[in-house]
């Protein structure tokens, strides 16, 4: 059974989207018309449900989620649309951006059926079949995404969720968002083979309008934060796809793991500075660079929780600089794109704070800006990062929005 996590400060929102709060329709593109038409186009009629799910971005607390650490994303208005009808017997499937997915019958395929990437929509109708004991109707869906390919802000679990309150709502099964977020994750540990935390998930599923999201990924409570007036999300990507994650990330995990077994503690989050100067000897330098970067990673996130509420820019600065430097020295995750474009990031006009966002090894890096430079900011990070590499990024602006949730039934 799905744990229940008491003291959270919001009540979990049902996954029909009512009440959410949210405004309408995701402000970036066309995506709802164009998900529809590429259906009609693919299926011959008119889809029953449309849902969508935001991708994230993560403010600070990376490699943290899964030693029960803090993390900070907010949901972006770059997202996934789906849109589906209930047909039977088997889930045809169709990505706008990356073709035709493998056929599959919703909750009978074994983990790891499948590369292409219809193995997300095919876990996640397995997770919940699991979870509820229920047969899922099977689905004639296309998949339309406006969260820029490879640049790590979460399109897997931008697809686990919308698929999840696609089914949620055809089966009446009224699953809430934060439930869905954790069968996001069972999705991928256990059918994917992706030994990820919770955070992609949560952020996907939880986000609100305005606020990034301060998550304790151990009790799972949530806090939301306004994202001060007068600051823009920028995301700069780097246009290196990532690559070879997998098997560094859960390579990464493990290290955690051989850290805390050392120390004597449970999770990374138990253990401080003070631990780890008495165990460093028990520990190969890799290993103890890789615990320094999460125990420290841990006091950022806190300390940028109270910068942010403080709306000191300057410290926020520090710690975003600080996290980058930590991920690229200590748990090296890093690459010389994502440095480029933090430091040009760090070098531009209006930027209170930039750092890579993600797993890392490719991807963006996030800026704060001041809203009122971010024309200035766009055309300095880019040039810098130009001349630092020779690749064209590219910045995006990024409204903070509500997680997943049906917009059309
Ligand atoms: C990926 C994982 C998350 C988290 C980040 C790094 O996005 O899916 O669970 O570990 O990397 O912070």
């Amino acid at each position: 059974m799905i744990r229940l996590y008491p003291g959270t400060c919001e009540p979990d929102r049902d996954s029909s989207g009512e009440g959410s709060g949210f405004p309408g329709i995701n402000p970036v593109g066309m995506s709802v018309e164009n998900v529809r038409s590429k259906f009609v186009e693919r299926f011959g009629h008119e889809p029953q449900i449309i849902a969508i799910s935001p991708g994230r971005i993560n403010l600070i607390g990376e490699h943290t989620d899964y030693n029960d650490g803090f993390v900070f994303p907010a949901a972006i208005d770059r997202g996934m649309y789906v849109a589906a009808s209930v047909k039977e017997p088997e889930t045809l499937t169709l990505s706008v951006q990356t073709g035709e997915g493998v056929p599959f019958r919703v909750g009978r395929v074994a983990p790891k059926f499948t590369t292409n990437w219809s193995k997300y929509p095919a876990g996640m109708g397995w997770a919940i079949t699991q979870e509820s004991g229920i047969q899922l109707p099977n689905l004639e869906a296309v998949v339309d995404s406006t969260i820029p390919i490879g640049s790590g802000v979460s399109s897997s679990a931008a697809i686990e969720l919308a698929f999840g309150v696609t089914w949620s709502h055809l089966a009446k099964l009224a699953l809430g968002n934060r439930e869905l977020a954790i069968l996001g994750q069972r999705c991928e540990n256990q059918f994917v083979g992706v030994n990820c935390g919770i955070m992609d998930q949560m952020a996907c599923a939880l986000g609100k309008e305005g606020h990034a999201i301060f998550l304790d990924t151990r009790s799972l409570d949530v806090e939301y934060a306004h994202v001060p007036d007068g600051l823009t999300i920028v995301l700069c990507d780097t246009k290196k796809e990532r690559a070879l994650t997998t098997s560094a990330y859960n390579e990464r995990r493990s290290q955690c793991e051989e850290a805390s077994k050392l120390m004597g503690v449970g999770k990374l989050r138990d253990a401080d500075e003070h631990m780890l100067y008495v165990n460093k000897s028990k520990m190969t330098d890799v290993v103890y660079r890789r615990a320094k970067h999460v125990v420290s990673e841990n006091a950022r996130c806190l300390k940028f929780k109270d910068a942010l509420a403080q709306g000191n820019f300057g410290e926020i600065g520090l710690l975003m600089k600080a996290s980058h430097q930590s991920l690229r020295l200590d748990y090296q995750v890093s690459c010389d794109e994502l440095d480029a474009m933090a430091q040009a990031a760090w070098a531009s006009p209006g930027c209170v704070g930039a750092r890579m966002t993600g797993a890392g090894f490719g991807g963006a890096c996030v800026a704060l800006v001041k809203t009122n430079l971010v024309d200035a900011f766009t055309e300095s990070v880019l040039g810098l990062y130009k001349l630092a590499t020779g690749v064209q990024g590219e910045a995006m602006s990024c409204k903070v929005v509500d997680g997943a949730r049906i917009v059309e039934a």
